[in-house]
Formats: structure tokens, sequence, C-alpha cells
């Protein structure tokens, strides 16, 4: 008999802390042994020359998911779940999204019922609270959390997803007091609209409009605020889809405190500008995200930011409408950017736009690459050491890639649903050639190996990374304090 299910030959074996040659043998889905004559395997696969690397986690993506407009993402489990594969991601941490007045423990039954048949890779949720009743912060999110939904995510902006700060704080405590991690979307929603207003009234109203509605200062002033609810009670944060320079400083500034502020950052912030929503007619609509790409200088900051540690994870936000009347043009083929739906895709392309773009032109090495694609998020959301390593008692979930291999994107090579890639024509060298997860291949041949609903649900524990830091409003004299306790 065989000493592993499947073993590995020959490969380069990458983690977040080291890049090591050796032979990787799986037994009941799991790494089992790492080394030199290791033993033989009931299937191998030959992976001399290619880079053995963790399965990349998506910690931040939509997927079958109505938006706060009322329109359907284009991508289903089925379809956002092959298309995470294909481009190496094993886990997808999508949302599970509450609308107003609905009970938080039907939408996750909910959105259970639309995964569970469908997804190919294993998932787990984050929640997203936009209606912070006293039922739902009291009795539904602990006993959530408790259940393995240990982080969720609150708006700051949009009028139907807004919390306003005593909303923010009540949430914020809540996530402090049971241990799950709040990620937070943050801009000045009356900035937005009070600036949408005079344009829309203007007539100024095509796409690249959307770009200027959400200043920068938008999103600084909301992250500073974010960070300062979070730190009034204790909370450690997440502030997603960073764009720019104003909220990044802000995150870096907070970090240098000693704060548990932790930044995520996306592929539209580092490929694309706000010149890609001046396009002809509505195409601009297919580019239109909030907060909105920036500028060329932008995306060298958000590069910074990537390298000196501002930022821990990097997710594709892939929020992925049609360019049709079910999505883009749902208010009609001219629609004012107000009327669009937020959001681009990215769930394949994220880690291919990394791998080539950071590790092939020299910005970051591959360990961090790693870290920012599946560790780091593994650790932020209580799944490590289960998933995002390779290690001895892991998840085999792991990607083997092609470092050299070139391709020229298109939608066409593409496996969600979207109809359009916003990175069209991009050369990109390398690409995840084979997919494993739990040691079963996923993704060989540029084909598809197995079946809808072979994806497993993953509850998450509580995180480190939600731990308070025993410091309650820190300005005040311990010997004066009457006891931060008093707040909770
Ligand atoms: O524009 C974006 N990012 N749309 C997706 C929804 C969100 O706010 O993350
Ligand atoms: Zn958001
Ligand atoms: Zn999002």
């Amino acid at each position: 008999m065989a000493a592993f299910d499947l073993i590995i030959k020959g490969g380069t074996v990458v983690t977040a802390t080291d890049t090591t040659t050796c032979d990787v043998g799986v037994r009941d889905g799991k790494v089992a042994a790492l080394g030199r004559d290791i033993g033989d395997g009931d299937r191998e696969i030959d992976a001399t020359g290619k880079l053995l690397m963790p399965g990349g986690i998506d910690s931040h993506c939509h997927i079958e998911q109505v938006s706060g407009m009322g329109v359907m993402c284009a991508d289903d489990f089925y379809t956002g779940s092959v298309s995470a594969a294909f481009g190496g991601t094993t886990t997808i941490i999508p949302f599970a999204c509450q609308h107003r007045g609905d009970q938080l423990r039907a939408v996750v039954k909910d959105y259970h019922d639309r995964a569970g048949p469908k997804a190919v890779i294993d998932y787990a949720f984050h929640l997203i609270v936009t209606d912070p009743t006293e039922q739902a912060l009291n009795q539904d999110l602990p006993a959530l959390i408790r259940d393995g939904y240990t982080s969720f995510k609150v708006y700051m902006t949009y009028d139907g997803t807004k919390l306003d700060d005593f909303q923010m704080l009540d949430v914020l405590s809540v996530a402090r007091r049971e241990g799950a991690l709040t990620m937070i979307h943050a801009e000045n929603w009356d900035m937005i609209r009070w600036v949408t207003k005079r344009l829309i009234d203007g007539g100024n109203t095509a796409p690249k409009f959307h770009a200027i509605s959400h200043p920068q200062v938008a999103e600084g002033e909301a992250t500073n605020r974010a960070i300062a609810l979070g730190r009034l009670v204790d909370a450690p944060v997440l502030i997603v889809h960073v764009s720019a320079e104003e909220a990044m400083e802000e995150i870096r500034l907070a970090q240098s405190k000693g704060l548990k502020v932790f930044g995520e950052t996306c592929p539209q912030y580092l490929f694309l500008t706000m010149d890609d929503l001046d396009k002809p007619g509505a195409e601009g609509a297919m580019f239109c995200c909030s907060p909105p790409p920036r500028d060329k200088a932008g995306q060298e900051v958000i590069w910074r930011g990537i390298q000196n540690g501002t930022f821990q994870v990097f997710s594709s936000d892939h929020a992925p409408y049609r360019f049709d009347e079910t999505g883009k043009l749902k208010a009609g083929p001219n629609p004012t950017f107000k009327q669009v739906a937020n959001g681009v895709p990215g769930i394949e392309l994220r880690l291919p736009l990394l791998f080539s773009e950071g590790v092939g032109k020299g910005r970051i090495d591959l360990q961090r690459f790693v870290d920012l694609t599946a560790t780091a998020a593994a650790k932020l959301y209580g799944l490590h050491p289960r998933k995002g390593t390779i290690a001895v008692g892991a998840d085999a979930d792991i990607a083997i890639w092609d470092p050299d291999k070139k391709v020229t994107v298109n939608w066409d090579m593409l496996h969600d649903n979207v109809g359009y890639t916003p990175y069209d024509g991009m050369e990109l060298t390398g690409w995840p050639t084979t997919v494993l997860s739990r040691g079963r291949v996923v993704v060989a041949d540029e084909t598809l190996q197995v079946d809808a609903g072979s994806g497993e649900f993953l509850p998450c524990d509580k995180p480190k990374s939600a731990e308070p830091l025993g410091r309650i409003v820190p300005e005040v004299d311990p010997k004066r304090n009457f006891g931060a306790e008093i707040l909770f």
C-alpha cells in the first residue's frame, strides 16, 4: 500500500516564511509529510520546475448577493467558485448580506442554501450587518459568532446600508465582547451624496463622474473616524478595499501607535485608473466601483502600502455585474453614474495579476505574495492553520504554478459569468496550472475536475486579530477611570 493518497514530487514549496524544494505527501485530504524520498502515492504529480503555493483565500468577494441597489450578482456559487479555483484560489469568504428588516439567522440559512449545492471549493461567510436591532446585537450576532461566523462588514456609506456612528459603536462593542472582527467600508456618505447631487444637477452624469463623486477625502475622513470608533471601544477594525493615500496613511498612523487596525486593498487600485471610467457611451460603467480607481501615481502609493505592510490582505472585492439590463445597465442603456451597480469582477485574476506584476516585476517576494493572498487572511479570519499554508496537518489546498506561463488576458478564457474583464489585454507571466482542494484535484489540464457542491462550509474560529488590546478609552487616567467595564 502506498504511503500517501497523493504525492507531489519535485516542486518548490512556498509559504509565507520559506521556500523549499521537496515532495509533498497528502493523506485523507491533508498534508501528511514534506521532505525528500518520503515514499510513494497512489497518485503522483510531477511538479518539477513548478511552484507549490497555498491555495489563495479570497476574503472579500460578493457571490449570489443582491446589492444595496437591488441588483443580483452575475456569479452564483458555482460560477463564482469555479472562477476562483481556476485562478488558484481554494477558499472564498463571501458575504451573507442582511438587508434592512432581515433576520440575520434567516440570512445565513439562505446563503447556505445557495452555496451548499454549488460551491466547488471551501467557503466561510462574513456577515453584512445593516440593521443592528436589539435582537441582532444581543442574540443573533453572539450566537452566530459562536457558530463560526466570526467577522462582519459594516458600511459607513450608501442609503440602504449605512450605519451611523452610534450604530457602529454598538456593532463594534458586540464584536469586541464576542470575539469577532469588524470589516469597515469607510467612505463619508454625506460628502459623496453632496458632490453627487451637484454633479447630477449640473448634467454631469457619465460614468467618469462616479470617480469625482467619491473623493479621496471622503475615504480618508471615514477611515479616520472608523479607527477612532474602534479605539473608543477597543475593538480591532479592518478597513476594506482601500484605494488611496489618505486612507492608507490613516491606517499606517494607527498601526504605528500600536492599534489593531488592519488594511485590505484590491487589484482595481493597482491596475485600473479613473481614466478607465471615461470610455465611450456607458462603457465606463464596467469600471465603476467604490471607492473608485484613482490615478497612476496613486497606484504606486498602493504598491508602497503592499510593500511596507500597511495592507495585510489583497482581496478581489469581486462584485460581478454584467454589462446589460441584468447588471450595470439595469436602469437603462445610458444610466447616470448614480444608477450604476458598484463593483468590478476579479476573483480569477487576483492572484495572476499580483504574481505577474508584483513578484514578476520585483516589487514583492514570494513570501509576501503568499502572505497577502492566503496566510494573512487565514489568520485574520480564524481559518489558520487549517487553511492558508502548506504544513503537515493543514488541508492540502495547493496551487501548482507555472511561473513562466505567459497569458494575454481576455474574458473568454475566464470562468465567471460577467461577460467582460476590466483587465482585458494585460500580458501576465505566471499562472496556476493545477489546483488542489483538500487533496482533490479541482483544476488540471485547463479543465474542472470536481462536481458542484463538493466544496465544504468552514466555520471560523474566533481570531486572535479580534482580541482587544485591553486599552479602553486610553486617554483616561486609570486611577480616575470608573472601570471601562461599565461601558459594556
Ligand atoms: O464597489 C464595490 N466595492 N462594490 C461592492 C460592494 C462593496 O462595497 O464592497
Ligand atoms: Zn464595500
Ligand atoms: Zn465588497
